[in-house]
């Protein structure tokens, strides 16, 4: 039950180090930037960064909000921004209670949880499925193509499984004639309304890569996000604490976001020559935009190697800045605080790590837990 068996954050150095100069990187192709500053620069100007390098073409989801740039982004955003808002996300709590007491009704009499297979990738997964309608059979088969997804290295594989998007492509045929409420309901309004995106009609190309980018983007860095908070209040030995102040749940949520950054790098493209940390960038090349450092960079963060879940403010990177702003940040924020809560009203401490399951880590788009399991005293 040592948190000792955890290996430590293991990744390159040079991709936690604010310091480490702007640098060009032959292999990737693109300059890399670290300090907190610069990246947030990078985030949020997209009049000198876009984000419009794939062919919508080539993938659907290239033509979705996550890779376009104004005026196109504002206008697909619109489409559910009020739906991930902060007070709709408020009213999803009862949705997403009943999630997680499905989870812990499995988990919590055996006296031991798999991070991933029973916490951190069913819950974000159903919780997304609830809010697009779809049914229980239909998320799991589209999961487990993310699943497979979860371990892509480069943007450039990120593809999208052909199965996948004819799949997807075929629910939403077959929802234009039975309706049912949710996300793709009011798509498919849109669409069938002739919602306008930058002078052009709503297509079902756009709706295609929407669905299928609502679907990745939650399932990917929220089940990121949740192996690694789980991991973090093991590690630094917080369960009682956040037990006995439950009021300090969100801030140990938003340290573990800082810390052990889940998507730790965004690649935009210079739209213009820019200039950064003395490096002269030409128009055309990509600029990726390291968070994992930014969130370590003692310019911003004061001590930043302690874990601190009282750190204030924290302004961490983690669900990016500016126009792209994670859109599901509050709901991924409410999974994890509702699942600490119900878990620490269900299960009696100790909860440690299964040192049988030792954990493992990924490193690629997405930066996580590989494998790891919590043991506790069964719920009788
Ligand atoms: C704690 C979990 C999550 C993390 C760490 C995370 C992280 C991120 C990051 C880093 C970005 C890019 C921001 C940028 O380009 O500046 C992003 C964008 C996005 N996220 Fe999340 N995300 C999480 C949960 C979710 C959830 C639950 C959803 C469900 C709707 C979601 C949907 C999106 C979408 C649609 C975008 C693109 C937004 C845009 O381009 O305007 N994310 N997220």
């Amino acid at each position: 039950m040592s948190a000792s068996v955890v290996p430590e954050f293991a990744i390159p150095p040079m991709f936690l180090d604010a310091s480490t100069p702007v640098f060009f990187d032959e292999g990737l192709d693109t300059w890399n930037v670290f300090a907190y500053r610069d990246v947030a620069r990078v985030l949020k100007n997209y009049d000198d960064f876009g984000m419009e390098y794939g062919d919508p073409d080539i993938h659907p989801s290239y033509g979705a909000m996550w890779f376009r740039d104004p005026p196109r982004h504002t206008h697909l955003r619109a489409l559910t921004d009020d739906t991930f808002h902060l007070a709709a996300v408020r009213d999803l709590t009862p949705t997403v209670d009943r999630v997680v007491d499905g989870l812990l009704n499995k988990v919590a009499p055996a006296g031991r949880a798999d991070l991933l297979a029973d916490l951190a990738q069913p819950l974000p997964a159903l919780v997304i499925c609830e809010i697009l309608g779809l049914d229980f059979a239909e998320s799991m088969r589209f999961l487990g193509w993310l699943r497979e997804e979860h371990h892509l290295l480069t943007l450039g594989d990120f593809s999208g499984k052909p199965e996948m998007m004819a799949a997807l492509a075929e629910l939403l045929r077959s929802r234009r004639d039975s309706r049912r409420p949710g996300v793709i309901n009011d798509l498919l309004s849109a669409h069938e309304a002739g919602y306008i995106v930058d002078g052009q009609p709503l297509s079902e190309r756009d709706l295609l890569g929407y669905v299928y980018m609502l679907l990745s983007a939650s399932f990917g860095a929220t089940t990121t996000a949740i192996g690694n908070y789980l991991l973090a209040i093991v590690q630094h030995d917080l369960w009682k604490q956040l037990r006995d102040e439950p009021g300090l749940i969100p801030g140990a949520i938003e340290e573990s976001l800082r810390w052990d950054t889940p998507m730790p790098a965004l690649r935009t493209r210079a739209k213009v020559a820019v200039t950064i940390g003395g490096q002269h960038i030409q128009a055309g090349q990509y600029v990726t935009g390291w968070m994992s450092a930014a969130n370590r960079d003692p310019g911003e963060f004061d001590q930043p190697t302690r874990f601190d879940i009282h750190r204030r403010p924290n302004r961490h990177l983690s669900f990016g800045r500016g126009v792209h702003y994670c859109l599901g940040a509050e709901l991924g924020r409410l999974e994890m605080k509702v699942l600490t809560e119900r878990l620490l009203q269900r299960v009696s401490l100790p909860i440690g790590l299964d040192p049988a399951v030792p954990a493992q880590r990924t490193f690629g788009l997405l930066h996580g837990v590989a494998q790891g399991a919590l043991v506790f005293p069964p719920a009788i």
